[in-house]
């Protein structure tokens, strides 16, 4: 009875998909080259994973509107990263436990299957009848067709623990399984660790680790992996730092035999206004990130052509030897490079403007800034502009304060603001600037990632000019491309 009410949601998701999936033409701000959704509301990616040969990225779904309704999880696969295809919706909010969302969570293969570990949530409980979230299990032999095992929850919260209580993460460490889960206390932040032999049976191991007062209220999308021999600890914390919304990493050690993780250092990982609940997983050889290009409470003015939320590009993660996180590119973008330009020693002064004849919606821009031989203040970097120049978003780079300015006041639709990052110290004398364009999306990657800023725009189709400027003297680039970039290939298998 209960199969055959998941079939049945499932079947009604599927069917609305391809019913709908065309029917909004002339958008100007679905994305060329990033995933989205085919229809409705997409936020955080789940699931990352490699199973027979090609990569799964699951994410949140809400197919029916282009609003936080209850979740399922839609299904992209792709055998490079730049090219996806929209499988059959996976998982519905069928069951008792799960009735009002299949929240985020983790795809991970064991023994020839591909199991989901998810977070089902139930609104409306009262006090006496927690829990409102348990863990639940989901498996497939195909990677396209999931069951929910019978006996889910999987893992039950403690009495003693707050009903926030999701987002499991597994990760298998010699013989065990072990589990991360958001969860807080008195205010704070916290993550809690579980273990289990087999992915059914779970222990519960303790506190992980806590906010130290000042990383939030909650911590959701906990993410963990090892890089270089380091363990690194991805959070994502609401109410850090007047931010509702927040995305960090801990570079430390975990101790499997206390479950206690002990942060050497914590930084920003991505200080952009559409950027949270990134998660990460092993392609091949490489540390691969994804995260929800959009946040909660965004203005998204795609939800007028019946969409929201998107993807970050991959990015492609690395640790440098004072311990900060680069993230760069999957260099498969290089597929959907179209025209480019290159130039070594470029003197930026007097007006020159090396990118005025690049005319796209889509680009990819890139640069080394000689910094000890440039005495300008400001490198601005003006995308999506129009001819006059009442529309455009400018990067503004500091080089003497070391700081990142998006200025966003004059970028079209969706909210306006001017957001200041500073850039992570970095040796050396050059700053490197690498910048992500697409229909509405401007993802700037400075010294390659180290410090990272991801905004949605939403100008004119006509906005198609690009600027490069120097403020306040000459500016020297060791180096400038720049490329035209194309849409990525995108089939349906519903
Ligand atoms: C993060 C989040 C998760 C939750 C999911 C619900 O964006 O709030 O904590 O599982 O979204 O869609």
């Amino acid at each position: 009875m209960a199969l055959k009410a998941g079939i049945i949601m499932l079947q009604k998701a599927d069917l609305h998909i391809l019913e709908n999936k065309f029917s909004y033409e002339n958008d100007p701000f679905r994305l060329h080259y990033h995933p989205m959704p085919p229809i409705g509301w997409m936020n955080d990616p789940n699931g990352l994973v490699c199973f027979n040969g090609i990569a799964h990225l699951f994410f949140q779904f809400y197919p029916y509107e282009a609003c936080n309704g209850s979740k399922h999880w839609g299904h992209l696969t792709s055998s490079n990263l730049v090219d996806w295809c929209y499988n059959k919706t996976v998982i519905a909010p069928d069951m008792p436990y799960d009735a009002s969302g299949c929240y985020s969570g983790t795809a991970i293969a064991h023994k020839d299957k591909l199991y989901l570990l998810y977070t089902g949530h139930v609104e409306g409980k009262s006090a006496g009848q927690l829990p409102v979230e348990v863990q639940c299990l989901a498996e497939s032999s195909d990677g396209i067709n999931f069951s929910k095992y019978e006996r889910n929850p999987v893992i039950y919260p403690r009495a003693e623990f707050d009903w926030n209580f999701r987002d499991p993460k597994v990760w298998r460490h010699e013989d065990r399984f072990y589990c991360i889960l958001g969860n807080c206390e008195g205010g704070h932040g916290r993550v809690l660790l579980y273990s289990s032999p087999d992915l059914i049976s779970w222990k519960y191991v303790g506190v992980m680790l806590e906010s130290d007062g000042s990383q939030g209220f909650m911590w959701e999308c906990p993410d963990f992996f090892s890089l270089d021999g380091q363990d690194i600890l991805l959070l994502s914390p609401e109410g850090m730092e007047n931010k509702r919304h927040s995305t960090i990493y801990m570079v430390g050690s975990l101790d499997y035999a206390t479950g206690r993780f002990t942060p050497k250092a914590t930084h920003t990982l991505d200080d952009g206004n559409e950027f949270y609940a990134p998660q990460t997983f092993e392609y091949k050889g490489m540390r691969v990130l994804v995260g929800w290009m959009d946040k909660w409470f965004s203005q998204m003015p795609t939800q007028e052509y019946g969409w929201a939320g998107a993807m970050t590009f991959p990015r492609v993660l690395n640790l440098t030897a004072e311990g900060l996180l680069t993230m760069e590119p999957i260099a498969s973008i290089e597929d959907i490079r179209k025209e480019g330009i290159f130039h070594r020693g470029v003197v930026l002064k007097d007006g020159f403007n090396p990118l005025s004849n690049v005319k796209a919606v889509a680009m990819e821009f890139k640069c080394s800034i000689d910094l000890d031989a440039s005495k300008g203040e400001q490198l601005v970097i003006g995308i999506r502009e129009n001819g006059d120049k009442s529309q455009g978003t400018y990067i503004k780079v500091l080089l003497k304060e070391q700081l990142v300015v998006v200025d966003k006041t004059k970028s079209g639709l969706g909210d306006s603001y001017v957001q200041t990052t500073p850039i992570k110290p970095c040796h050396g004398n050059s700053l490197d600037i690498r910048v992500l364009v697409d229909t509405s999306s401007v993802e700037v990657l400075i010294n390659k990632g180290t410090t990272a800023v991801t905004n949605r725009i939403y100008p004119d189709v006509g906005s198609n000019c690009f600027s490069l400027s120097a403020v306040g003297g000459e500016i020297l680039l060791s180096e400038m491309e720049c490329f035209t970039l194309g849409r990525n290939k995108v089939t349906y298998e519903i």
